[in-house]
């Protein structure tokens, strides 16, 4: 039994790991032109109609200093893991109704995958 499930989680490591390798960085960074109009994604970079995205993989949402967030965002309580991330570009407006990251979101899922994998480079 304990063999049986741990087999089963071993497996499910390593699927995650293969979604997770299907994103490609430069790809990634062709997508991020879109967000590029309200965000820097450099050390330091300024903000602009959104915050800078420098490191904002495993950040708690509406946490840059000097920012000026949406109510709705600041009360979300999310982390942006990676799932969150996902969720957040394919529609912001559903994940956080009263968002003001006037963005209509990306539904294809390669796009997604290969944003995010651009994202978490960010550090
Ligand atoms: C039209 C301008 C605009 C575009 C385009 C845009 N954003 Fe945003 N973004 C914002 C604004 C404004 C906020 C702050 C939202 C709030 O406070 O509700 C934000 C917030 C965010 C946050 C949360 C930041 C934090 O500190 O919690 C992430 C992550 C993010 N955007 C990613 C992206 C990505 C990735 C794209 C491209 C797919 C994108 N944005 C496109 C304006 C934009």
């Amino acid at each position: 039994m304990f063999r049986k499930s741990f087999t089963a989680l071993a497996l499910l490591a390593c699927m995650t790991a293969v979604a997770h390798a299907e994103g490609d960085p430069a790809r990634g960074a062709q997508v991020f032109k879109r967000c590029a109009i309200c965000h820097t994604d450099n050390k330091g970079g300024g903000d602009g109609l959104g915050p800078n995205l420098y490191g904002i993989a495993g950040r708690k949402a509406a946490t840059r200093p000097g920012f000026s967030y949406s109510p709705a965002l600041q009360k979300s309580g999310i982390v942006w893991t990676q799932p969150n991330l996902a969720k957040w570009v394919e529609k912001p407006a559903r994940m956080v109704p009263g968002t003001k990251m006037a963005f209509s979101g990306i539904t294809s899922k390669k796009q997604q995958a290969d944003l995010i994998a651009f994202l978490v480079k960010l550090k």
